[in-house]
Order: structure tokens, then C-alpha cells, then sequence
């Protein structure tokens, strides 16, 4: 069973009345294959799925897209009862506030702020970015108070970020990451990729492509690391290129002495599009 409310009043009803365990999925809508596999898995973990649909607007740069970010509500309903549907026995509560304030009322006045690892990679270039993201996760958390959320590793810093708030507020949510899901192509799913062209689509490939090669070369050797960083190095002559970084995963510190997982996050900008991918791997 699918049910959709559309203000935050109606949520907090609903809410009170559930005794059963809350699988948690937040998201901006325009769902792909990625989202998907969250509600999944989150469908196969809880006996309740809460699937959230808001653009965020603090999560947005001023120059950002969030105006023109793809608002395909309908849609995303049909996709998800769909899923449903393999789910006799559970069920999805849809929560998509029509209006921001619905979520943050006016005076809302508070800001997650978490340091460190939202400063570097996407948070150096995107100021606030992450403080939006887990200002907004965090009231989503708060007002459906799941035992477990669901999160796309696409976005590995951002899933960073929401596991030290979790540990930092000591929030009783366990964080579930989702690995990648691609295209055949090798692209990863997003829902920006519909900005793209056919030409810009293809020459999207540089960046899975790139990190297939470097973790080729990387072959789950630390001693290959120099190697590693020499490609990244030469890749990045490509101006296309923001960023393309090899980061410990646990910490995303850039000294890689003491790890054994290590990750590889890139984002490549084509025209006003920014993309974004990462790849994991383990190492010794
Ligand atoms: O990953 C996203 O879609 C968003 O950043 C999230 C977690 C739903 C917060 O707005």
C-alpha cells in the first residue's frame, strides 16, 4: 500500500500512530534505478517504507539549478507503487511537501554545521552544500524518526558527512549506503544527467572510464599508489575536470599511509553540469 501527504502536519499524524519498523529514503525525486534500489532495500529491511520528495532549497548555490532541477512528482508516485506492489504486505508512506515551508517553517533559524569533511572536494567548491544537506536530512530524521535510512554511495561524501552527523548527535539511525548503480555505458545514474546532450552524454564516459583505468592500476596495491597518482596527475590536464582526488574512505584524508580502503572521487563539469563519481577500493 502507497499513501502520499503532502504536509508536514499530516507526516507527524501518520507517524505517531506507527509501531512498526521505519526504513527511511530521502530523496529529491526524479527517481532513477539508484533510488530504486534504495526503496528496495529498504522494502526488504523494514516492515514500513518512509520515501521523502522535497528539492531542497539550502542544499543550492546561488548560481545553482535549483529552479530548474526536475520536479516529476507523478511520476515518482507511479514508479514507487509499483515497486509497491512486489510488497503486498508492507507499506510506503510518500511524503512530498508541496511547499519549503512545509519542511522549514518561516523563523525556522537552525543549521547543521558539520566541519572538516564537508569543506574538502564538494564542499570546497560548493560552500554550504552540505550544511543544507544535513540541516535538511537531520529534520527529515526528526520527523520520521526511522530506525534506518537509506543512502546512494554515488554521493560518498555526502553519506560521510550524514554518518559523523549521526555519530555526533548520537541519533539512533543505523545509515545503510547503496552502492552505484550504472548505465551500460558506465555511467553512473543521475538525475542531472538529463541536462546533458547526446554528445555531452558521451563524453560523460571520461569519468567512469578514468576510474576504471586508475583502479586498474591500482590493483588493490598499496605500492601502486604512486602510479595511481601519476594518471590522476596527468587527467587532470583535462580542464574538464573539478576535481579528481584518491582519499582515504574512512576519513577522506588525503594521507594515504595508514589506509586500507581508499577511494577515488572525481567530478567533471560539461557546460553548466557538474557530474559526479566515485570509485571504492580496498588496498594493502
Ligand atoms: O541525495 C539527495 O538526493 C539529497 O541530497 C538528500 C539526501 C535527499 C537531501 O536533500
Amino acid at each position: 500500500m502507497v499513501k502520499v501527504v503532502k504536509s508536514t502536519s499530516d507526516l507527524i499524524q501518520e507517524r505517531a500512530q506507527e509501531t512498526k519498523t521505519i526504513g527511511f529514503v530521502p530523496t529529491m525525486g526524479n527517481l532513477h534505478a539508484g533510488h530504486i534500489s534504495l526503496l528496495e532495500r529498504a522494502l526488504d529491511e523494514n516492515e514500513v517504507v518512509y520515501f521523502s520528495i522535497f528539492v531542497n532549497p539550502k542544499q543550492f548555490g546561488p548560481n545553482e539549478d535549483f529552479n530548474k532541477y526536475p520536479r516529476t512528482l507523478e511520476q515518482d508516485i507511479k514508479q514507487i507503487e509499483e515497486i509497491a506492489r512486489k510488497y503486498p504486505q508492507k507499506s510506503v508512506m510518500i511524503y512530498a511537501p508541496t511547499d519549503t515551508s512545509e519542511v522549514f517553517p518561516p523563523g525556522y533559524n537552525q543549521t547543521i554545521s558539520t566541519t572538516g569533511l564537508s569543506t574538502v572536494l564538494e564542499g570546497a567548491i560548493r560552500p554550504g552544500h552540505f550544511d543544507g544537506v544535513a540541516t535538511v536530512v537531520f529534520r527529515l530524521f526528526e520527523l520520521v524518526k526511522p530506525q534506518n535510512a537509506y543512502f546512494g554511495l554515488k554521493d560518498y561524501q555526502q553519506y560521510m558527512v550524514i554518518c559523523q552527523m549521526v555519530q555526533d548527535l548520537i541519533l539512533p539511525i543505523k545509515i545503510v549506503g547503496m552502492p552505484i548503480i550504472r548505465e551500460t555505458s558506465g555511467l553512473a545514474l543521475s538525475s542531472r544527467n538529463q541536462y546533458l546532450s547526446a554528445e555531452q552524454k558521451e563524453e560523460a564516459l571520461i569519468l567512469s572510464k578514468t576510474m576504471k583505468k586508475i583502479g586498474a592500476l591500482i590493483n588493490g596495491k598499496k605500492a601502486n599508489l604512486n602510479f595511481a597518482q601519476a594518471e590522476i596527475k596527468n587527467a587532470l590536464t583535462d580542464s574538464r575536470w573539478n576535481y579528481l582526488e584518491l582519499r582515504d574512505s574512512q576519513t577522506l584524508s588525503m594521507n594515504l599511509g595508514q589506509s586500507s580502503k581508499v577511494t577515488l572521487l572525481g567530478v567533471i563539469q560539461l557546460g553548466s553540469t557538474r557530474l559526479l563519481d566515485n570509485l571504492q577500493m580496498e588496498i594493502q
